[in-house]
């Protein structure tokens, strides 16, 4: 039976809802009892079959509206503006990942900024003022000062992704000048966790680790990341929900870079496994480091990351090898 709702809600419109992210935003916005309408494509950029598992709880909630539909489709996505009196928006939808966009960056710009053109206008076609933007900790480039800071200088992006991501801030700024949208953009510094997509360092890594397969080292092992547990990202985002910003942006980070060589010995340690190594050069558009400060966070959202790298990778490798149990198909 599905689940009914408090009668008291808002109806929150979250785009790419069956990602990674989307996913567990919408698992924890639905428990608080908010509508939810989502829109995500279900696209191939990995196994569209992972997206339909992140979305099965969804289903249990009767204040829950899906639709497979793209947001470079202006007609529908303004049509479910008219359909939907919706309060915020929560924009995910979007070609994620740094080596693709280099490969493909027609793609990247198309979904990341024309969408993005296309959700704001819908927005101001129907007077909804309230939008949550997701950007990333790739905007700061190769910056030396460190830890990047929200208004240090974004203008070096050096990967296709992070340029469009800048064009999503920007964007995101005219549209708040000139309608005077309420916008808070959060840059999120590499999520990991439950779901995390299947090419993302991490998740490769364990797999890799637990197949026996190589795992693939770029550079020597002196790259960092600042690595930031998926709750950790969920809290933010809710948090800044709650906080009535009008043009504001936030890192939400870990604010604890973790070295590549340090990463895979923890990854190591969790898995149980003595791993191989395989030594490549840094590819073009990989930054050498992030490093999240995340007192601005702090201050105004209330933002307080909990979960530390050896916590949040032993959480990602349980939720791996138990999928991997009850789901070999897809993973
Ligand atoms: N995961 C991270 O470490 C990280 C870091 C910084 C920023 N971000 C940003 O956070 C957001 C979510 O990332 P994620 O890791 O959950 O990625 P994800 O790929 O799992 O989620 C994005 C979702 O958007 C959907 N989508 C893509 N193009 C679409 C389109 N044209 N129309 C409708 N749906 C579309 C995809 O199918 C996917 O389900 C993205 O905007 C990403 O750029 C993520």
């Amino acid at each position: 039976m599905r689940k009914a709702k408090n009668s008291k809600s808002r109806t929150i419109f979250v785009t790419g809802g069956a990602g990674f992210i989307g996913s567990h935003l919408i698992d924890n916005l639905l428990k608080k009892s908010d509508n939810i309408v989502s829109i995500d494509n279900l696209n191939e950029f990995y196994n569209p079959n992972i997206k339909k598992l992140n979305q099965v709880n969804h289903y249990e909630y009767d204040h829950y509206e899906f639709y497979k539909g793209d947001i470079l489709d202006e007609g529908l996505v303004k049509s479910i503006f008219k359909k939907h009196d919706i309060e915020i928006v929560i924009h995910l939808a979007a070609m994620a990942g740094v080596r693709p966009s280099i490969s493909n960056p027609s793609i990247y710009t198309e979904v990341n900024i024309i969408g993005t053109r296309i959700l704001l206008d819908a927005m101001v076609e129907s007077n909804v003022e309230r939008l949550i933007f997701a950007s990333s900790s790739s905007v700061y480039g190769n910056n030396k000062k460190i830890p990047f800071y929200e208004d240090d200088s974004v203008d070096r992006p050096i990967s296709p992704y992070a340029a469009t991501k800048k064009m999503g801030e920007l964007l995101c700024h005219t549209y708040h000048h000139i309608y005077e949208l309420n916008i808070s953009l959060l840059r999120f510094f590499t999520v990991y966790g439950p779901r995390q997509r299947p090419e993302m360092a991490i998740h490769q890594f364990v797999r890799n680790a637990l197949n026996g397969e190589p795992i693939i080292v770029f550079g020597d092992g002196s790259t960092a990341r600042d690595y930031t547990y998926i709750d950790d990202i969920i809290d933010g985002i809710i948090q800044s929900i709650e906080f009535d910003d009008r043009y504001m942006i936030y890192n939400l980070g870990n604010s604890e870079p973790i070295k590549l060589s340090n990463l895979i010995l923890i990854i190591a340690e969790a898995t149980g496994t003595d791993p191989i190594f395989e030594y490549q050069e840094i590819p073009q558009g990989d930054v050498l480091q992030t490093y999240a400060d995340i007192n601005r966070a702090k201050n105004n959202l209330g933002y307080d990351p909990k979960t530390g790298i050896r916590d949040g990778i032993s959480k990602f490798v349980k939720w791996y090898i138990s999928m991997k149990n009850t789901h070999e198909d897809v993973y």
